[in-house]
């Protein structure tokens, strides 16, 4: 079988380990020849595929970012992009296609599947972890590493200079990261899309831990949002896309902290470092695995699917389970890193 893979979206580390399983159990175990497509659904659209070896992955599972490169391209959203992926997939022969990506890479490829008359397999992939139907997506897990150490360096400066550090991570509609290291790097403060705030709610709560601590540490999702009615309910400023701009919730939120407070508070906007670097073993393990369960179900002509992780369990949950939806910080999650 030839079988064609991308990687969409915003890249993450764990991306090469996702595509290393895929050709070493596709060639190896299924005799699967196995094409590469750059720059995720527009080198489909381009029909830019190149081969992919053993030799070609070897040595990548360390690697991160994504040896294809990635961009947001959608080809239900462009102009003559279905027809084009459609006429690249018989141009190339291929058997089946892999797509490796986001809600948005993985919405697309449901409707390449429904479309092309091809198996289509998806694999999640996104730090930010809000893909419904799966417990973790691959990045997810070197970003909350990632981000939890840049919390624990912020305390011995905050303390040395009696401040309020105001951390921005990404998280564009879902505080998964900001959650997951607020609590593992011991923040006192932890704002998430799923809980709108208020900020003099916020600024008493910090005035009052500092009649016995003389700093405190804000974990912001970029997606935060402060709730309707209440003293300043502005929100980040939007890019064209309709995207939270890196830094502005983090800027607003500071200021207003130290109006409200007088405590001296500066922010640090972690941005892309979430996204780079080598994977954890943890999203080397999740990627390899979901890499693995992708080439067996294609080749076994599943299609219309994506892997997931369910506990320890790595199963097939269909586009319908996650299409147009956002896997949310459950409240219970949400109380205790609020009451901590
Ligand atoms: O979707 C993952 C993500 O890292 C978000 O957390 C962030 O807001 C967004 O990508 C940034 O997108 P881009 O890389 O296109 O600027």
């Amino acid at each position: 079988m030839r079988i064609g893979i991308l990687t969409g979206g915003g890249d993450c580390p764990g991306l090469n380990a996702a595509i290393r399983a895929v050709v070493k159990r596709g060639t190896s175990e299924h005799g699967c020849s196995i094409v590469g497509f750059r720059n995720g659904w527009q080198g489909v659209i381009d029909g830019d595929a190149r081969p992919l070896t053993r030799d070609d992955v070897s040595g990548i599972l360390v690697e991160g970012g994504t040896m294809l490169g990635t961009a947001r391209c959608h080809p239900h959203k462009v102009p003559g992009g279905m027809e084009a992926v459609i006429d690249t997939i018989a141009n190339e022969k291929l058997d089946g296609l892999i797509c490796i990506g986001g809600d948005g890479t993985l919405k697309a490829a449901g409707k390449v599947s429904e479309a092309a008359g091809v198996p289509v397999i998806g694999i999640p992939k996104t730090i930010d972890n809000d893909v419904v139907g799966t417990d973790a997506a691959i990045g997810f897990d070197t970003a909350v590493t990632v981000a939890t150490e840049a919390i624990d360096r912020l305390h011995s400066t905050a303390e040395s200079h009696n401040r309020v550090m105001v951390v921005e991570l990404m998280g564009r509609h879902s505080g998964w990261i900001a959650v997951t290291a607020g609590m593992a790097g011991g923040a006192d403060i932890i704002l998430a899309p799923e809980a709108p705030f208020d900020i003099e709610v916020i600024a008493k709560k910090i005035k009052h831990r500092h009649r016995y601590k003389n700093f405190s540490i804000v974990a912001v999702a970029e997606g935060a949002i402060p709730a309707e009615g209440t003293m300043w309910h502005g929100g980040a400023t939007l890019d064209e896309r309709g995207n939270p701009i890196a830094g502005s919730i983090g800027t607003e939120v500071t200021k207003h902290i130290e109006e409200l407070t007088g405590f001296s508070t500066r922010l640090t906007t972690l941005g892309y470092v979430q996204r780079g670097g080598i994977p954890t073993a943890a999203d080397r393990l999740l990627a390899t695995r979901f890499g693995i369960a992708a080439i067996d179900a294609i080749v076994r002509g599943e299609s219309h699917k994506f892997t997931a992780i369910q506990g320890e369990h790595i199963v097939l949950e269909d586009f319908q389970t996650m299409s147009g939806k956002t896997k949310w910080v459950p409240q219970e999650l949400l109380e205790a890193a609020w009451d901590l």
